[in-house]
């Protein structure tokens, strides 16, 4: 079988409103995903320019500057975009998801169901992310929930 050694993606779909739509030949890919309540969508962040070495994360300069590799900041080396949402209901080629922080137009890249296995219990964060955590209102969103 072909394999894939070169970092080439090919999107499988886009982000629209509320909904992903995956091409319609690969669509097939998506039986069964139903029996999953969330997934993992894995995204390019296509809009997003060459990263600061060092940055503010969200612009606060109450926190010091740093690398932003040490951030979820969309602007990296390889604008990777990675977030777990959940599933409302799938027709056909579209899913009907809630919690994507990607824009409409966003090219999908990978859709993968969310398991026991990526869910970690006790984890540590720094203090900066919980200080950004009291302006978030979207409870699946937080970092430190
Ligand atoms: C901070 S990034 C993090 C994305 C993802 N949750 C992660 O951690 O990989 C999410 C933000 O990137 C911005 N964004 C969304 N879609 C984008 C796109 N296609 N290109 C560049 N920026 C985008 C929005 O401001 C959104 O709130």
């Amino acid at each position: 079988m072909k394999k894939n050694p070169a970092a080439v993606f090919r999107p499988i779909g886009r982000v629209e409103d509320g909904v992903i739509r995956v091409h319609r030949d690969w669509a097939p890919g998506l039986d069964g995903i139903e029996g999953f309540s969330h997934l993992i969508v894995i995204y390019w962040l296509d809009q997003s320019h060459e990263p600061e070495l060092k940055l503010h994360p969200k612009g606060d300069r109450r926190i010091p500057a740093l690398g932003f590799l040490a951030t979820r900041t969309p602007h990296r080396a390889n604008p990777i975009g990675m977030t777990v949402v959940r599933l409302l209901k799938r027709r056909g080629s579209r899913l009907w998801i809630e919690g994507l922080d990607a824009w409409p137009g966003t090219p999908v890249l990978d859709i993968k169901p969310y398991t026991r296995k990526d869910s970690i219990k006790k984890f540590r964060i720094p203090a900066w992310v919980k200080l950004l955590d009291q302006a978030e209102t979207d409870p699946l969103r937080r970092y430190a929930s």
